[in-house]
C-alpha cells in the first residue's frame, strides 16, 4: 500500500459513494457540512471593497502587528484574562484547519526533552474518537501513529487513564470543546489534567475552540485562561489554542483563524510557514481585525444557533439517548445503525447526514457500540 492510501477518502467522499446509487425524489437538504448559513456581517464586504491598495505586497508571514494585537486583545477579553498572565503569542492562520495541520507537522521537529523516556513505539498523536477528520489525517501526513481516545462511551479520557508508555510517546493531543461532532464540552478538570501531563511528559496540548462562540447560555472556557489560572511560572508552556472567524463570524470563506499559546511553539510554526505557501492576504487581515474587534454581529449569529438548539432539543426530547445540544453546530443522534439511518433519511426525505462512523478511527471502535449520524441541523437557516 502506498503511504498516501493510509489517508483513506475524506468523510464527505465516503458519503458521496454511499448515497450515489440511492435515488431520492425529495428536495435535497445538506446537513452534513459545518458550513454556517447565517449571513456574515455587512462589514466584511464593506471592508474588503475598501482595500484597493497593497496588492503588490507580500503579506507578512506572522500577520500585521495590528492583526496580532486585535487577536491578542480578543483572546484576553473573551476569556477574561485580565489580571492573569497574557504572555502568550498569537499567529494568524488560514482557518483553524491550517493551524491543526501545522501542529502535526511540528511534531516531526520536536524532540522529546532528555528527561522524558521514550519507548520504541512511533510518535503518537492523540485525538477524540469520533472527531474532525483533519486531526487523524494531519497525524498520518506527519508520519505519526494515531491514538483515538473514545468519547462515544462517555467522557473524554484524562491522561491518568493512559499507560505511561503511551504518554512517553505522545507528541500532541488535540482536544476539541465544544466538540465536533458530539457537542461535548470538556470539563475544566480534564483540560487541567492534560496541561499538567503535557508539561510533565513533554507533548503539545492543542485545544480546538473553533465552536467556542456558539453556546446556549454560558460562555465556554478556553484553555489559555485555564492554563493562566493554574498559576505556574510558564503557564502557556506546551499549550496552544485554535480559533477562527469561520463559525464565530459566519465567515468560513474568509479563511481566517488564529493559533495562540506557547511562544516557542508559535515561533517554530512561523518557521515552517516561512517555507510553506499560506499567507493571509492583507485585505483579509484588515477585515479580520474589524471582525475580531466587533462582538455585535457575534451576538446576532449566536442567537440564531440558540433558537435552533431550543427547536431541536424540543423535537428530539423523546429520542432515547438524546443529549440536549448546548453548544456547537451539530445534532448527534443515537441510532442502532448510522449507515442505514443515513440511507433512509436520504431516500425518504432528501436529507443528507453524515454517518458518525465516518468520523471514527474504525479499527479502534469496539463492536456493538451505537453509531450516530451527525446532522449539521443547527447550521440550517
Ligand atoms: C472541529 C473543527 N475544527 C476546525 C475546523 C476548521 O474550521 P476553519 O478552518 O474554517 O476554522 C472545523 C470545520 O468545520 C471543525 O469542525
Amino acid at each position: 500500500m502506498r503511504a498516501i492510501d493510509a489517508l483513506g477518502p475524506y468523510p464527505f467522499e465516503r458519503l458521496r459513494q454511499l448515497l450515489q446509487d440511492i435515488p431520492s425524489t425529495h428536495e435535497s437538504f445538506d446537513l452534513t457540512i459545518g458550513e454556517p448559513k447565517v449571513a456574515p456581517p455587512a462589514l466584511v464586504a464593506r471592508t474588503i471593497a475598501a482595500q484597493d491598495q497593497d496588492w503588490n505586497c507580500y503579506p507578512p508571514i506572522p500577520g500585521t502587528p495590528e492583526l496580532r494585537e486585535a487577536m491578542h486583545v480578543w483572546l484576553c477579553r473573551r476569556f477574561a484574562l485580565a489580571g492573569l498572565a497574557t504572555n502568550f503569542d498569537v499567529d494568524p492562520t488560514c482557518g483553524s484547519r491550517e493551524g491543526l495541520f501545522l501542529l502535526a507537522m511540528l511534531t516531526r521537529f520536536c524532540a522529546k526533552s532528555n528527561n522524558v523516556q521514550k519507548s520504541s513505539r512511533h510518535n503518537l498523536i492523540a485525538m477524540p474518537n469520533p472527531s474532525y477528520a483533519v486531526y487523524a489525517g494531519s497525524a498520518r501526513i506527519a508520519g505519526a501513529e494515531t491514538l483515538a481516545l473514545d468519547t462515544v462511551a462517555g467522557a473524554f479520557p484524562t491522561p491518568d487513564q493512559l499507560d505511561v508508555d503511551i504518554l512517553a510517546d505522545l507528541r500532541l493531543v488535540y482536544l476539541c470543546s465544544p466538540d465536533n461532532p458530539s457537542g461535548n464540552i470538556l470539563p475544566e478538570a480534564t483540560i487541567r489534567a492534560w496541561i499538567t501531563a503535557a508539561y510533565k511528559h513533554d507533548f503539545i496540548v492543542a485545544s480546538d475552540e473553533c465552536y467556542s462562540e456558539l453556546y446556549a447560555k454560558t460562555p465556554l472556557q478556553g484553555i489559555l485562561a485555564i492554563a493562566a489560572r493554574m498559576g505556574t511560572d510558564q503557564p502557556f508552556d506546551h499549550v496552544v489554542c485554535l480559533n477562527s472567524l469561520s463559525k464565530r463570524s459566519s465567515c468560513a470563506g474568509l479563511r481566517s483563524g488564529l493559533l495562540a499559546g506557547d511562544p516557542k511553539l508559535i515561533d517554530m510554526i512561523r518557521k515552517i510557514k516561512s517555507f510553506a505557501g499560506n499567507r493571509m492576504p492583507l485585505a483579509l487581515q484588515t477585515t479580520s481585525i474589524a471582525l475580531w474587534q466587533d462582538e455585535d454581529h457575534v451576538q446576532i449569529i449566536r442567537r440564531h444557533y440558540q433558537e435552533n438548539y431550543v427547536l431541536s432539543n424540543c423535537l428530539f426530547a423523546d429520542q432515547p439517548g438524546f443529549t440536549p445540544v448546548q453548544a456547537g453546530m451539530f445534532l448527534w443522534l443515537r441510532v442502532n445503525d448510522d449507515i442505514e439511518v443515513t440511507k433512509h433519511f436520504w431516500r425518504e426525505g432528501g436529507l443528507r447526514v453524515l454517518p458518525g462512523r465516518f468520523l471514527c478511527e474504525p479499527e479502534q471502535i469496539a463492536p456493538g457500540k451505537h453509531f450516530y449520524p451527525r446532522c449539521a441541523g443547527a447550521s440550517c437557516a
